[in-house]
């Protein structure tokens, strides 16, 4: 039992333990709240800040933090449209929320259909690829706070999404399609009204649907590398990103979003004269020689300068050209090739223009050159000239000039459009040779319908090529006369 004095002297010490701890907890909260006013999220010298409510009048106790500049939270306001293109849309103020993208619109009639923008990343031939509400939804600003809440985290600058996840590995579709799609349409924003430039460099790229780098690069190592040198600053994201986004249970809203999806592409009416996802763009009006300044920026960060042609198209940069340069891109060493007769007679004929004078020729086989051998040898060509494939996608880091050309080779009687579109979009002439036969289209037209003939035809080891009509065609367009008995002089 204890005596009055103990059980006094006990709630003595208890009475100063708790006046202490009170103190403490006084000090804590003091410190807390000090402490709290450090903490940098939030701008004091810079005017695109949100001065918000809460840290109007911080007293910073004298310092200054560094400023790292993010806007941060931003109120959610209603998202515009700028470019709608199927399957390439671009969007002010898009809102991503727990994975699914938002666009908020008063009328949502005046945006497009989603199934104009974007689709499931699948490829099932037949397959309804419709896009769902966890993909994407239009909603009005009555619902947006309830969807969304009232502000929002800002992603800065230009994110092109890419919301596909097949046909990312291969050179044509990545960078014919894909990429030079993305810069076209982006790049005609500026003709738009009420365009307010300059335009900013892409601060990213998204692919939401792959896992992983390894599901974009090719095989051989084109694609990423010509990536870092387009887009040095730019980040390539994939679906981890998205997940991170998704995770933080927040709404995140990209300032300017192009989306880009490969079967909304081809629902564009446009898909039924060329049959090729970049269709979509074909008709939208950019600037002239909207792709020349990728171009130059490519090449110039893989080879380390940019060749300089003159408007004949000698290479006056070193080392110098004796003449324009011819380059063929052989296949002979691929599947799909010339008959091998065909290939010495066309070399023949490559070889007696040489002799004249009139071009040097170059016969490359891409896949045994560096990736900076094969962007230095097209950057110096004129005219490029090869079988339907792959290697004709090179054509765009070959300079533009009144006599660039693509001379593309099939099998007589078939048709792709795949590399004539692309020589649309670098304004290089193309011509389309069936053995003996030429077909080249000026602006507006095109090569009827698509055809790819029998399969062991069109793809076949067999192609037959008559030598002195591809000669005839690189005279025309290096304005090289004719040689004939009565005229020698030229
Ligand atoms: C977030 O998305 C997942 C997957 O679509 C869904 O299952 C979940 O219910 C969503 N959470 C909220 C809070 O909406
Ligand atoms: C996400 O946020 C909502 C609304 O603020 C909240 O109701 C929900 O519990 C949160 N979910 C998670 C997983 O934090
Ligand atoms: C290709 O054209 C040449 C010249 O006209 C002709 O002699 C040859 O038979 C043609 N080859 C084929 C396979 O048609
Ligand atoms: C030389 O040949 C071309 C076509 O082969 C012809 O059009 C031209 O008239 C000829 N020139 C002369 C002077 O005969």
């Amino acid at each position: 039992m204890w005596t009055r004095r103990q059980q006094f002297s006990a709630f003595a010490v208890l009475m100063l333990c708790f006046v202490l701890l009170l103190h403490q907890n006084d000090t804590i909260r003091e410190h807390a709240n000090r402490a709290s006013t450090y903490i940098p999220y939030k701008a004091w010298s810079n005017s695109y800040y949100d001065m918000s409510e809460e840290f109007s009048d911080m007293d910073y106790l004298g310092s200054v933090p560094p400023t790292m500049p993010c806007k941060g939270l931003v109120p959610i306001t209603e998202t515009d449209i700028l470019m709608r293109p199927h399957g390439f849309t671009v969007y002010d103020n898009l809102y991503l929320r727990n994975g699914t993208l938002y666009a908020i619109v008063e009328n949502p009639l005046t945006f497009p259909d989603l199934k104009h923008v974007l689709a499931k990343p699948l490829d099932q031939k037949g397959a309804n690829l419709d896009p769902t509400p966890e993909m994407m939804q239009v909603i009005m600003p009555g619902d947006a706070t309830n969807i969304l809440g009232s502000r929002a985290v800002a992603i800065e600058g230009a994110s092109f999404i890419i919301y596909d996840m097949n046909f990312l590995k291969h050179y044509y579709h990545w960078w014919g399609e894909i990429i030079l799609g993305a810069i076209k349409i982006y790049t005609a924003m500026t003709l738009t009204a009420g365009f307010r430039g300059p335009l900013a460099d892409p601060s990213r790229f998204i692919i939401p649907n792959i896992a992983g780098s390894s599901d974009w690069h090719d095989k051989v190592g084109i694609i990423a590398p010509l990536m870092r040198a387009a887009f040095p600053s730019a980040s390539v994201e994939t679906g981890d990103y998205w997940k991170d986004l998704s995770d933080t249970n927040q709404t995140f809203v990209f300032e300017r979003a192009m989306i880009i999806s490969r079967h909304a592409a081809h629902k564009s009416p446009l898909g039924g004269l060329w049959f090729a996802m970049i269709s979509t763009t074909m008709e939208v009006a950019t600037p002239p020689y909207f792709w020349e300044p990728f171009r130059q920026r490519v090449v110039r960060n893989t080879v380390g300068y940019l060749p300089s042609l003159d408007d004949k198209g000698l290479v006056l940069s070193k080392p110098k050209s004796s003449a324009p340069i011819v380059l063929y891109i052989s296949r002979q060493n691929a599947g799909r090739r010339l008959r091998d007769e065909d290939h010495e007679d066309l070399l023949n004929s490559l070889k007696e223009l040489e002799d004249e004078g009139v071009c040097q020729v170059q016969v490359v086989a891409m896949e045994k050159l560096s990736l900076k051998e094969q962007i230095e040898t097209v950057g110096r060509a004129t005219i490029m000239l090869g079988i339907y494939g792959n290697g004709l996608t090179h054509q765009i880091w070959m300079p533009a000039t009144s006599r660039s050309t693509v001379i593309e080779i099939f099998f007589p009687q078939t048709y792709r459009h795949d590399y004539s579109m692309l020589s649309r979009n670098m304004e290089h002439a193309h011509y389309a040779v069936w053995n003996d036969t030429t077909l080249t289209y000026p602006k507006g037209q095109w090569f009827k319908g698509i055809n790819d003939g029998r399969r062991e035809d069109f793809h076949g080891n067999n192609i037959p090529v008559h030598g002195p009509t591809v000669a005839r065609v690189i005279r025309e367009r290096l304005w090289v006369p004719t040689l004939n008995s009565t005229n020698t002089s030229l």
